[in-house]
C-alpha cells in the first residue's frame, strides 16, 4: 500500500521529494450507540482498514489535495490563509477543518501542503471514514510541524473541527476510537470524563463481520443533530426533578422513577434509549471480561431493538441485515453500528458460520432490498502511524 500511494503521489504532484506516508484506521462500535453525547459509555475499536496519506510541505501557503477515492475530482486547491467550509470543496473540508482547528488551538501552520489520500474504508458506510481523515490530518500536522499534541488531543481537535467547521454535532467516540486504537483491544470509554480502559477482544472462535448496507448517508443531512437536541431537551426536563448533568448518570430504575417529567412521548423514548443503552454497555463489557460471549451477543441484539424502536435510527436496510443475521446459526449477536440511517451492521459470527452468514444474509438482503450488501471480516488494529 505504501508504494501504491507514493507512486500515485508522484504521478499527481510531479515527484516524491520530502514525502512521508501516514495511516489512520477506521472504527467499528461494538456497543454503546448514541450514548457519547449523553455522557454515557461506548465500546468501539479501531480496524486494520483505514486511510493512507502521503504528505509534504510546500514553500508557499497553498494546499493541494487529491483523493484516490474521488479521482474524478482531480486536484482540489485551497489556501491556508483562507480556510472556510465550501460545498464544492467536497471531502477536503475534513482536512481543511482540522487545519483550521489547529489554528484555533493556537498552533499556527507555517506552510502549505500537498496531500494525497487513499482509503480502504467504504465511504459513508458508518465506519468513520471522515474521522479517519481528520485524525490522519492531525498526525500529518504533528509530524511535519512538531506540534506538541497527544493522540487524545488529535481526537478532540478532530471532533472540534467536525462540530465547528463541518457542522455535524458528533460526539467524541469516532475520533477517540481511531486516535487511541490498540490492536486486538476495544476501548471502554466514559464520555463524561474521557476516562478509558482497554479490553481484549477475545471472541473464542468467532470474528467480527461488518455488513455494509450500501445505503449512503451523510451525517449532516441525517437526523443526527435532531436526535441530539431531543436528548438535550429531555435532559433539561429531567433536571427540573433530579440533579443530573447527563442522561448517562441515570440507572434504568431512576429513569423510570423520573421519566414523567419529560413532556413528550417521543422524547421519553429517545432518553430511554440513551439511559438503557449506557447500562447495556456496562453489562456488555463485564460480560466480555467474564468470557460470557453469549451474553455479550444478546446485549448487542437488545441494543439494535432499542435503536430501532426507541431511538428510531435504523431503517429497512439495517433492520433487514440484522433480522437476517439473527436467523443464521452461529451468529452470536448482530446490530447496527455508528449513527444509523444506513451504513453498516456489526455481527459476531462463529468461524465455521462465516461463509454461510455471508451467503444467507447477502441473498436475503438482495431479494428484500433490491441491491447487494458488502461483507467484511475485520480485524482490530492500532491507532495512527507514520509508515
Ligand atoms: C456517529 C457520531 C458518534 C456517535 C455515533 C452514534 O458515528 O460521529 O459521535 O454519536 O454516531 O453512536
Amino acid at each position: 500500500m505504501k508504494e501504491t500511494v507514493l507512486k500515485r503521489f508522484e504521478e499527481v504532484f510531479g515527484d516524491r521529494n520530502g514525502v512521508k506516508v501516514f495511516f489512520a484506521p477506521g472504527r467499528v462500535n461494538l456497543i454503546g450507540e448514541h450514548t457519547d453525547y449523553n455522557g454515557g459509555h461506548v465500546f468501539p475499536c479501531a480496524l486494520t482498514i483505514g486511510t493512507y496519506a502521503c504528505a509534504r510541505v510546500r514553500e508557499d501557503k497553498k494546499l493541494r489535495f487529491y483523493s484516490m477515492n474521488f479521482e474524478h475530482l482531480g486536484v482540489i486547491e485551497s489556501d491556508l490563509e483562507d480556510l472556510k467550509p465550501e460545498k464544492e470543496a467536497g471531502w477536503t473540508n475534513y482536512p481543511k477543518g482540522v487545519m483550521w482547528a489547529f489554528g484555533e488551538r493556537g498552533f499556527q501552520i507555517p506552510s502549505g501542503m500537498d496531500i494525497l489520500l487513499s482509503g480502504n474504508i467504504p465511504n459513508g458506510s458508518g465506519l468513520s471514514s471522515s474521522a479517519s481523515v481528520e485524525v490522519v490530518t492531525g498526525a500529518i500536522l504533528r509530524e511535519f510541524f512538531g506540534f506538541e499534541v497527544s493522540n487524545q488531543d488529535l481526537a478532540l481537535i478532530g471532533q472540534f473541527s467536525e462540530n465547528k467547521f463541518n457542522g455535524v454535532n458528533c460526539g467524541i467516540m469516532d475520533q477517540f476510537a481511531i486516535a487511541m486504537g490498540k490492536k486486538d483491544h476495544a476501548i471502554f470509554l466514559d464520555t463524561a470524563d474521557l476516562s478509558y480502559t482497554y479490553a481484549p477482544v477475545k471472541l473464542k472462535g468467532a470474528k467480527i463481520v461488518i455488513a455494509c448496507s450500501n445505503k449512503k448517508r451523510g451525517l449532516g443531512d441525517s437526523k443526527y443533530n435532531e436526535r441530539r437536541s431531543e436528548c438535550e431537551t429531555a435532559l433539561s426536563e429531567l433536571q427540573k426533578v433530579v440533579d443530573i448533568k447527563s442522561l448517562g448518570e441515570l440507572t434504568q430504575e431512576r429513569f423510570e422513577q423520573y421519566k414523567s417529567a419529560i413532556k413528550d412521548t417521543t422524547r421519553v423514548k429517545r432518553a430511554k434509549h440513551a439511559v438503557y443503552e449506557n447500562q447495556r454497555t456496562l453489562q456488555a463489557v463485564a460480560a466480555l471480561q467474564a468470557d460470557d460471549i453469549d451474553l455479550f451477543g444478546q446485549l448487542m441484539n437488545a441494543s439494535h431493538v432499542s435503536l430501532r424502536d426507541d431511538y428510531e435510527v435504523t431503517g429497512a436496510e439495517l433492520d433487514t441485515l440484522v433480522e437476517e443475521a439473527w436467523k443464521v446459526e452461529g451468529v452470536i449477536g448482530s446490530r447496527m453500528t455508528g449513527a444509523g440511517f444506513g451504513g453498516c451492521t456489526v455481527s459476531i459470527v462463529k468461524d465455521e458460520a462465516i461463509d454461510r452468514f455471508i451467503d444467507q444474509v447477502g441473498r436475503a438482503y438482495k431479494s428484500r432490498i433490491g441491491y447487494a450488501a458488502d461483507f467484511y471480516v475485520v480485524e482490530v488494529g492500532d491507532g495512527p502511524a507514520v509508515l
